[in-house]
Parts: structure tokens; sequence; C-alpha cells
């Protein structure tokens, strides 16, 4: 069958129906042309007799579209007798690329054609989305389209941290299984760090039995465990590598060196610099533990690697090289003299020396290494390969020298930063990186030329879970960026179209619900904006809604009800008397509702509420990072918009005339941060009492005090805040700033709202 280009058949053939198909990824090549087929549950899935991987990739489909369609569907051994779904391999299929295949739909049914196993899986995929689009259950009308797809890249990654917090084995086949619907293909697991060992090895066991154990800040209090972790066995790991095999997915495992080595050094203190054992880390960011350098560390790492090369059969192994602060080497003789004795220049160098071994060592046993952009600093053997974090500068760098590259910037591919600004996100780091960023994120810096553009091997999304204890905070920050990052990954970038993605995401969703994944509805989520000093003043308030995807339309009430597709279509602003509840929804073209229904209540004192998320950082550092009052907390709210480097909060734009007081919901948050040489530059705030107070001050942070609250020395962590506020009268900013020491608690702020009424005594 012959199929034409995408834009071409865009142009010509069903530029409406082409947009409209359920499909994430979008495929390479796509027509819609004659009779479709309608799907019901006598109809077979056929594959040859005796294909194993046909059989596999069959029982995978109709496991698939019974669970997500309610559609029972049998397979059958060839030959084929009447309408059916026929998934072929066939040495002579037209698409060579061994992920590519052909699909077409005819009367006569849905067939797939590839040369091998992945492409028939990729088609397998194709055809269960067509069997799904965004509503119904049961029998399913499929349109006649005629697919030839291959892959952008080869490398379309996934990165879980299961270090800083731990998945349990069903947990990370949920997230294989996603991946397997996106047709990613490479999960770079991240097992070990500072604050857990996570994959036990036999010859050294004290990796598991006490790496893998941390003792949480707070521990046995608020909800907080006694201990905290988790590791894999052999066993299970073993499992898990076949599930994602199946799925044709690789798993590339990392071990982290000579850096993020703290669990590693708690279990054995000989690895270590310093000779002492440090606890395993229940503390986030950068450590000072690096292992030393050593033959004999040397040794150990490499039967490490040894237990490992035999459970993953990946060609790469990454060994991470990230963030390895050199302090513990400068200071330590040993290091110097051996550096001395390498005749090397710097520790730099010695890092480069240290990677070099392990790149030997894997090479020597047929496999290659990955590590993270710093390990280009000190030089790097060209069979390395390059895994860019620090923004794309070490991918350009790196193809420049030859090495081959994985684009994983941060903050554009990292699932720990929040999907959107809206105060009822949870946890991650912010700036938010939107949908539409991450579908945006072009993989191939535009400075590098087409010689060294073939050394992208592809891009990869990062998900790491400091702040992600719960496989929930995990599905509300993947979903739905993932599918963003799989039509970026495998869609050729001619048919990119941000308008079309999100015309195809809503039958994703419906498939996320199916599944009970609970993905973030963040990009359409209506914002109830209003300008609140003006409402204030007025009693009336001018309410804008819209939504960080611009899609959809905009229902609303104002009469307490839920909106939907029938209620009244937001067009322009609205204006509104006090006090209300404005009620707010996206809807699709179909009218299905695209998020959850938001709602915002208008009166005066929500309007002199201020949430986490509307309250600024003070001026100076921008370090921004959403957290709960416990780092290992069970449910996804509430969460605290701190700054670890200055315990301080700005409310803008105050408007004070016949305020007469001040109550703010505060949480005692531990500081369990490694700033390493940034530690300096926390600022510490002059406190008048040993536990310090909250200064409220009036236009900026050195500006007059309006009120002192004294922190309250124990009780519970969270505590409300209340106290008068001298009368001022028009509109100023407010300073919030915390004098607590800073070898204390960091203070969250939930919200701050100012009163009218004198406090009752
Ligand atoms: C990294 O984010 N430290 C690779």
């Amino acid at each position: 069958m012959k199929t034409i280009g995408f834009i071409f058949c865009l142009a010509l053939a069903g530029a409406a129906h082409a947009a409209a198909l359920p499909l994430l990824p979008m495929p390479a090549q796509v027509t819609v042309a004659g009779d479709g087929f309608t799907v019901a549950a006598n109809t077979p899935i056929v594959v040859d007799a005796g294909d194993g991987a046909a059989r596999r990739t069959a029982d995978y489909l109709a496991d698939l579209t019974a669970r997500t369609r309610h559609l029972p569907l049998q397979v059958k051994d060839g030959p084929v007798a009447g309408a059916a779904i026929v998934l072929t391999r066939d040495p002579q299929a037209p698409v060579i690329h061994a992920e590519g295949y052909t699909l077409d739909v005819t009367p006569q049914g849905i067939r797939v054609v590839a040369r091998e196993e992945a492409g028939l899986f990729y088609g397998a995929i194709t055809a269960w989305q067509l069997m799904t689009p965004a509503h119904g259950t049961g029998d399913v009308q499929v349109p006649a389209v005629h697919i030839r797809d291959e892959p952008r890249f080869a490398w379309r990654g996934f990165m879980l941290d299961s270090a800083r917090h731990f998945q349990a084995p069903d947990e990370v086949r949920t997230l294989i299984d996603q991946m397997a619907q996106h047709k990613l293909n490479v999960l770079h697991w991240h097992l070990t760090d500072d604050q857990g060992w996570r994959i036990e090895i036999k010859r050294y066991p004290d990796l598991t039995r006490i790496g893998a154990w941390r003792t949480p800040p707070d521990a046995g209090e608020d909800g907080e465990p006694q201990r905290y972790g988790g590791f894999y066995t052999q066993d299970e790991i073993r499992a898990i590598v076949a599930y994602a095999a199946e799925r044709h997915i690789t798993v590339v495992p990392e071990l982290d060196m000579p850096g993020h080595a703290q669990a590693a050094v708690a279990s054995y203190p000989a690895l270590g610099v310093t000779g002492q054992r440090p606890p395993v880390s229940p503390d986030w960011g950068v450590n000072p533990y690096l292992y030393n350098v050593d033959d004999n560390t040397l040794h150990f790492l490499q039967n490490v690697l040894d237990e490992v090369m035999a459970l993953f059969p990946s060609t790469y192994i990454h060994v991470g090289g990230d963030e390895a602060v050199k302090d513990q080497w400068k200071a330590s003789a040993a290091v110097q003299a051996r550096m001395h004795a390498l005749k090397l220049k710097d520790e730099n160098a010695l890092q480069s020396w240290f990677i070099g071994q392990m790149g030997q060592y894997l090479a020597a046993h047929g496999r290659r290494l990955i590590g993270w952009d710093e390990i280009l600093e000190g030089g790097l053997p060209a069979s390395a390969t390059v895994m860019s974090w620090r923004g794309t500068q070490g991918a350009i760098d790196a193809a420049r020298q030859g090495h081959d590259v994985v684009l994983s910037p941060a903050p554009q591919l990292y699932l720990d930063q929040m999907q959107s600004d809206r105060a009822d996100e949870t946890t991650g780091r912010l700036p938010s990186t939107s949908l539409e960023s991450f579908y945006t994120f072009e993989a191939v810096p535009k400075v590098l030329d087409a010689a060294q553009a073939k050394h992208v091997l592809g891009m990869q999304a990062n998900m790491w879970t400091e702040h992600m204890p719960t496989l929930r905070h995990i599905e509300h920050a993947v979903f739905p960026r993932m599918d963003a990052l799989a039509e970026a990954a495998w869609t050729p970038v001619s048919a990119h179209d941000w308008h079309g993605f999100l015309d195809r995401l809503p039958a994703q969703l419906a498939r996320y619900r199916a599944q009970d994944i609970a993905y973030a509805d963040s990009a359409f989520a209506a914002n109830i904006v209003v300008d609140r000093n003006a409402a204030i003043s007025s009693g009336q308030a001018t309410v804008t809604l819209d939504n960080q995807a611009n899609y959809g339309s905009l229902h609303y009430t104002t009469d307490g009800s839920t909106p939907d597709a029938s209620s009244p279509l937001y067009v322009t602003p609205l204006r509104v008397s006090l006090p209300v509840t404005i009620k707010a929804v996206a809807t699709a073209a179909d009218g299905s509702l695209l998020a959850a229904p938001r709602e915002r209540v208008l009166d005066v004192a929500s309007l002199r509420t201020r949430s986490t998320g509307e309250l600024e950082n003070c001026p100076g550092s921008d370090f921004r990072l959403r957290v709960q009052p416990t780092p290992d907390a069970t449910t996804l709210a509430p969460s605290y918009l701190i700054n670890v480097f200055d315990n301080c909060r700005l409310y803008r734009a105050a408007k004070l005339d016949g305020i007469e007081a001040i109550r703010v919901d505060a949480a005692r948050l531990p500081r369990n941060y490694q700033l390493a040489h940034e530690a300096k530059l926390v600022k510490e705030h002059q406190a008048a009492t040993p536990q310090g107070e909250l200064v409220v001050r009036l236009d900026n942070c050195q500006g007059r005090t309006l009120a002192t609250l004294p922190l309250p020395k124990d009780g519970p962590a969270r505590f409300t805040l209340q106290g008068a506020l001298a009368r001022q009268a028009g509109v100023h900013d407010l300073c919030l700033v915390f004098t607590s020491p800073i070898s204390g608690p960091i203070y969250g702020v939930g919200a701050v709202s100012l009163l009218s009424a004198k406090l009752a005594p």
C-alpha cells in the first residue's frame, strides 16, 4: 500500500480526521481514506502460528483493550478467516526500521506489519489507541487510516529516581507500562544516592542492610516512620528487567560515583575519604561524601558492576558523575598522593581518571559508559556517552568532541519542576515547566552541524523524587508531560503540532482514568483571576478566566452549581458583585471536561488572604521549592513554598486601609538540605528570642516593623500566628521575615490573612 507524507495528507486527504485521531505520539505518516472498521467483542486478534513474540504482543493488546475499553478480544493463530486485527512479522515489510511498522484499517480489519518484534509491538500500541478514543466502552468504530511509522530518536528515555524515595516493584511496573504505551524505550533507573542504596549486591550485603535505610528528620513524629527505605532484591530486579524487555524497554541502571556516595560510605566507611561512618543521608541537595580513589575502592565498584552487568543486559551502564564537590578529595593526603602519583593536574582530572577506569572495565565486558555532563570536565574516553542535564551546553560540547549525547536538561525536561504555578499543585521545584514547554523543547541544539547532530541519540525526562514520596506524587508530576516527551522523541519534527497534540490529548486522559493514573490536569485547570484591591474597594470584581494551555472553552457559574458545557460560556471578563463564588471549567469540542472544575470564593476575607503560592520570595535568591511538612508524606497536601536560602515571604500590594491584625498559618519544616558551597549564601536574620519570631515589615524587608509574632518553641508542627498590625493607609508590600536561627527549622507559610477587626483578647 502506498502511503503519502504526513504534511501532504494533512493538506489533501483528511486534515480534520488526521488531527482528530486519538494517537499519541503522532505517527510519522498518516493518511485517512476509505471505509473504516468496527471492532467488536467477537473480532479476533490473529497472529502467525508459532510466532511467540507476535502472540505476546497480541496478548498485551488484548489485555490493554479489555482493561481500558471493556472490549474483550480473543487471540487466535492464523490463517485469518474473516475480519480481524492481524499482527504479522514480515522480513519484507516496507518499514525497515526495527521499531517501525505499518498499520492499515480497512473494512477487513486492522493489519499491522513489521519486520521486528519491537515494530510489531508499537503497531499494536497504535491499534490500541485507535480502539480507545476519548469516549465509550465496548464496540468501537475505527477510521480508515494508513500509517507508516518509525521513531525520530533511538533513545526515548524516562529516568526514575528510586534512591530518594523508594517505589515498590509493582509501582515501577506501573511506570514501565505507561512508558510502553508512550513508545518510550529506555528506563534510566537511578538506584544509588546519598539517601539510599536500593540494589541488592550479594557480595556486599551491608549496602542494603545499612545503606537502604535512613532515619528521617523527626522520625516517629507527625506520621514520619522511624526509618525510611527499601531495596530491590536481585530476583525483583530480574523480574522488572524482564517485564520491561517484554515491553521493548531497556533498563539502564545508574550507580552514581564518585559523588552521591554517602549511602555506600555509610555501609562501608573504608570506601570513603574520611574513614568516618556518616549516616545514610536524611538531607536533600549536594552532600560532601565521595568515594576514595584507592585500588580497593575501584575493585569494590568493579565487583559491584559485575553483579549489575549480570542483572542488566543493557549496553549502557550509567555511572553518574554529577555534583561531586571535591572538598573531601582536596583535604585528603591519601587522595592527593594518588593524584600526584598518577600525574593528574587537579581533582577534575582525577574524577576523569576514576570514570575512565570504570569505562575501561565496562568496555572490557562489552558495555558502554554513560554519565552526567560533569564527566566531560576532566576529559573523557571517546566511547563514553554524555547525558546533558545542566542545560544543553554539555550536549553541545560533547557532540562537538565526538561523543554521543542524550538531552535531559534541567529545567526543561525535569519532571520535578512543577506543572504550573497554581495554588492547588502539590510538591516540586519552581519555575514550573508547562506541558507546552515540554512539547516544544528542541532536543537537537541548533548550533550543531549535521555531523555533530548525528551524535544526539535522543532525549529523556527525569523524575527526581526528593519531593515525590508516593506514586501519586510521581504520577501527578509525570503525566501528561510524558505525552509531550513521547511526541517530541518519537514523531518527526515536521509533524510536531502543539494544537493537534492538545486535540488528541483527551483520549489519552481517558486512558489514564481507565488505568487509575493520577495525572495532573494543571494545563487545563481554570484560572480565576481578579484584581483584589479593586474588588475590595468597590465591592465588585472583574473576573478573568483562562488556563495554562489556552485551550478549550471556559464555562462558569456564579450560583454555586457545578459548571459544565451547558453553563454560560466565558467570552469577556465578567463583572460580579461580592460576595460570590465563581466556579469554572474548560471543556473540549465535544463538551467533555478537560479538567476538574475549580472554584474561587470572592469575598473581602478571601481577597485579603494569600496562599503559599501567592507569596513571593523576598529580594535576593530566586530559589523556590514546594515541600510538605514531612519528607515522607503519604498525602499530596498541604504543601509550602519555601526558599531554603532566605526564610522570608513577600505579600505584594496589600491594601492596608482598615487592617488591624494579621493571621498566618505556618508550619515548622525540617531544614534537611545540604547546600555544599552555597551554604554560605543562606541568610540569617537577627532574632530577639532564642526560637525567633515572624516579623512583618512595611514596604520592604528593611522597612518599619508592623508586627512581631513570636514563634512557638514546640507544639504541633502546623500552627497559627496572629497579632495586631500597626494601622496604615493605602497599598503597601509586606515583608514577612522569620528571624529563627538557620541552625533550626525552616518555617513555611500556608496562608496569610489581613483582618479588619481587632482580635479578641
Ligand atoms: C542531576 O540532576 N544532578 C543529574
